[in-house]
């Protein structure tokens, strides 16, 4: 038998196809997608981060590449793109995800550039049988887009053999195998439960294709992304402000329930209703727009935190 007449698999049929020295135009792909343009989004409206987007240029290289070989009939399967975000609160996590949508979307990999954002209350059920309908509820919902799931070690309780949380993990370990094609499952929540949770649930593990852990913030990028917060309200520091900001962030840093970009712009609120009273008190007769969009350092000042030093005692959340 010569060699022309060996079975081929579908896989040699394809690579055989074409000449391997066809050309392939990278960059104009690149440029159709105008993945460009999210990218640079991305870099315009979220402050550091770099190691994030690092690898969202990545993965994006990756899918274009993908798709550059698929238009050439080399197949690969279509990758896997489920992903774990881990990181403290307030890193981004959540906003991050959403640009995600968008790129898959944009690069097709996605029919709907839609996050559907749940936690376990939304997945798992009180009562015996109510578990999977809720859980396939939420996959309908999401089919055709990126699934988010916060905190997602919830919904694995490992003292609780019978916790109906491992239900909807074995259906939703299903679909992220079976449906691939049609759903990005991503993971959010802080890095050491969620290594807990993946030990517990190899099976969960091994169909992650990405992780990604977000660094807290320093001192001086909250700074930008307080500016970045101000800019886009049409607000701005004066320039006292924005010293006793930083002083502010300080202090805070250190403080119990601190959640990094989110207590930024909790800070921020109460500013604007000390500006907003301020103004008020003021009994002015000559406002001007310049009084409407500044925040003064006695916006800041009488904030608790360099009242009593610390937050208040029964908070939860990120409030002082
Ligand atoms: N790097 C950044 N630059 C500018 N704004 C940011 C940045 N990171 C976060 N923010 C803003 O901070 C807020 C909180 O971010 P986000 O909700 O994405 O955080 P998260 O990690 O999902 O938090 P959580 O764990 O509490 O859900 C949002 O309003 C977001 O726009
Ligand atoms: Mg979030």
């Amino acid at each position: 038998m010569s060699e022309a007449e060996v079975e081929q698999t579908p896989e040699e049929k394809a690579l055989s196809g074409l000449p391997d020295d066809t050309p392939v135009d990278l960059e104009s792909v690149f440029r159709d997608s105008q993945i460009q343009d999210i990218l640079d989004k991305l870099d315009r409206e979220l402050v550091g981060l770099k190691p994030i987007k690092t690898r969202i240029r990545e993965i994006a290289a990756l899918l274009l590449v993908d798709r550059v070989r698929n238009s050439l009939g080399l197949m690969s399967g279509p990758p896997s793109l489920h992903m774990c975000f881990t990181g403290n609160p307030g890193t981004g996590k959540t906003t991050v995800a959403m640009r995600m949508a968008e790129i898959l979307h944009r690069l097709g990999y996605i029919r709907k550039c839609n996050l559907a954002a749940v936690t376990r209350d939304d997945l798992v059920g009180q009562y015996i049988g109510h578990t999977a309908p809720k859980t396939k509820e939420v996959l309908k919902r999401a089919m055709g887009g990126v699934l988010f799931i916060d905190e997602a070690y919830y919904l694995y309780r490992s003292e609780n053999e019978r916790d109906y949380g491992q239900e909807s993990i074995e259906i939703l370990l299903q679909v992220m195998e079976n449906q691939r094609e049609d759903l990005v499952v991503i993971l959010a929540g802080y890095k050491d439960r969620m290594e807990t949770f993946f030990q517990g649930n190899p099976g969960m593990s091994s169909r992650i294709a990405h992780h990604l852990d977000f660094p807290n913030y320093t001192a001086e990028e909250l700074i930008a992304i307080a500016k970045l917060m101000l800019e886009k309200q049409q607000y701005r520091f004066s320039p006292e402000a924005e010293k006793v900001f930083y002083q502010y962030l300080l202090k805070r840093m250190q403080m119990p329930n601190f959640a990094n970009a989110r207590s930024v712009r909790n800070a921020l609120d109460r500013a604007r209703l000390r500006q907003a009273n301020r103004l008020f008190a003021q009994h002015k007769d000559t406002l001007t727009k310049k009084d409407l969009v500044t925040i003064e350092a006695e916006d800041i000042l009488p904030s608790r935190v360099f009242r009593d030093g610390q937050p208040d005692s029964n908070q939860t959340t990120d409030r002082e």
